[in-house]
């Protein structure tokens, strides 16, 4: 699947977020490696601290399929904002994952793939 059109997939599922309190909305699409595909978007809640993200939504929900091994997420976010990285929970979450896998984000109408290593060169891991 190439970059583009999982970004579209990820502006999809960024119409179907939950955000009434910041009214920023994120759709993320998520790409196993074997090609699968989920979806996600923010999910936010009047108790802030029990919102999720989109990118972790996505990944809940594939690893909740039996999906384990991803190669890369695009993510759209906010209106007519450039680009939104991964927050660091959803870093960690990701490396988790997919720690040779990347980011694919649209920065100044151009989309632009990053390796996961580059956005958290420090990750967690035991
Ligand atoms: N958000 C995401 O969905 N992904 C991120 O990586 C950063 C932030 C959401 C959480 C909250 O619903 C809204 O964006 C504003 O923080």
């Amino acid at each position: 699947m190439d970059n583009e059109t999982l970004l579209q997939y990820a502006k999809e599922a960024q119409k179907k977020a939950y955000a009434p309190y910041s009214r920023f909305a994120v759709g993320a699409c998520l790409m196993a490696e074997d090609g699968t595909l989920f979806t996600g978007c923010n999910v936010e809640n009047a108790s802030y601290g029990a919102t999720n993200c989109a990118e972790r939504t996505a990944i809940f929900k594939a690893v909740s399929e039996g999906y384990q091994n991803f190669a890369k997420i695009a993510v759209a976010g906010g209106e007519g904002k450039e680009h939104t990285f991964p927050c660091g929970i959803c870093l960690q979450v990701l490396l988790e994952f997919m720690p040779e896998g990347s980011v694919v984000l649209e920065c100044s109408g151009k989309i632009r793939e990053f390796k996961l290593s580059e956005l958290l060169p420090f990750g967690f891991q035991l």
